[in-house]
């Protein structure tokens, strides 16, 4: 039924379907038409990848969510525009470490990013965290992805070697900020070298099991009390060995584990 306020409203309103949405049985015919549509998509994109989708927790949704800050934020689409080149990152996912390292990357301290491929990430951090006197720790094995096991069932090792130390420097010179460029097998590569300051944030985007529950383990070693930590990959299609570590984290009573379910789980230290 229309509302009174929405009658008074005249033919605008004749034309709009969006009352439909107050009554359930038309938004269970709907949901049920969104299930096929998305069915249908799904299965495209098994065609299109010649792979068969054997998992049952796997799929296309269409969340009924349709707020999305990234396309109005300026200060964030200035700054992407700058970076877009230098990362694998979708816009929706940049949007959610841009804004949040407003808020947790606290001035004095550390940001660290694990698995920095062209440094793109830690680029959008420092143009969004200016004046807050902060040392960055850009870390890569600069030769891809490594330590695959048997919790990874797509990655093999190397995927993504395509990146190197004068990417990330380039990076440098465009976001004007000095950047502690750490090459090597993380966190290994960190042997000699010292926080002065603590991490209050960080990015861990690193592909695989083992790597990404090293990364965690060091971090958490080395971060602040509510420090924050984006895990990238969880619910990834491909990289089930990290989603497989993101539910493990969420038993850690040390920690508020929430999934974004934007491909990224955001870690809270509360202990
Ligand atoms: C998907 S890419 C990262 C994408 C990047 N964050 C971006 O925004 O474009 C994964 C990267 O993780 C790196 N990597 C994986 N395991 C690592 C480890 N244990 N230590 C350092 N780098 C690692 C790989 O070399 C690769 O460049």
């Amino acid at each position: 039924m229309v509302s009174p306020h929405l009658k008074s409203m005249g033919s605008v309103v004749r034309f709009c379907l969006w009352p439909q949405m107050f009554d359930l049985k038309k938004v269970i015919k709907a949901r049920k038409k969104l299930d096929l549509i998305t069915s249908f998509l799904f299965k495209l994109f098994q065609i299109n990848l010649r792979y068969k989708e054997k998992r049952k927790d796997y799929g296309i949704e269409i969340f009924e969510y349709f707020y999305l800050p990234w396309k109005t934020d300026e200060k964030f689409n200035q700054n992407y525009e700058l970076i877009k080149n230098y990362t694998l990152n979708p816009k929706s996912r940049l949007f959610t470490l841009h804004d949040m390292s407003k808020r947790y990357l606290t001035e004095n301290s550390s940001f660290v990013e694990v698995g920095c491929w062209k440094g793109g990430v830690s680029g959008l951090v420092a143009l969004g965290s200016k004046n807050k006197d902060i040392d960055f720790f850009v870390c890569d094995t600069f030769s891809g992805v490594t330590n695959s096991s048997a919790k990874d069932s797509f990655f093999k090792d190397s995927e993504y070697n395509d990146a190197s130390v004068n990417d990330v420097k380039e990076i440098e010179k465009i976001v004007g900020q000095k950047f502690n460029i750490v090459k090597g097998v993380f966190p290994g590569s960190m042997e000699k070298i010292k926080f002065t300051k603590p991490v209050s944030f960080a990015h861990v985007d690193v592909d695989t099991y083992i790597s990404a529950k090293d990364s965690l383990k060091y971090l958490l070693a080395n971060s602040i009390k509510g420090a924050v930590i984006v895990l990238d990959d969880y619910g990834g299609w491909f990289t089930d060995g990290v989603t497989k570590f993101g539910n493990e984290l969420k038993l850690d009573k040390n920690l508020v584990v929430i999934p974004n379910h934007l491909g990224q789980l955001i870690i809270y230290k509360i202990k």
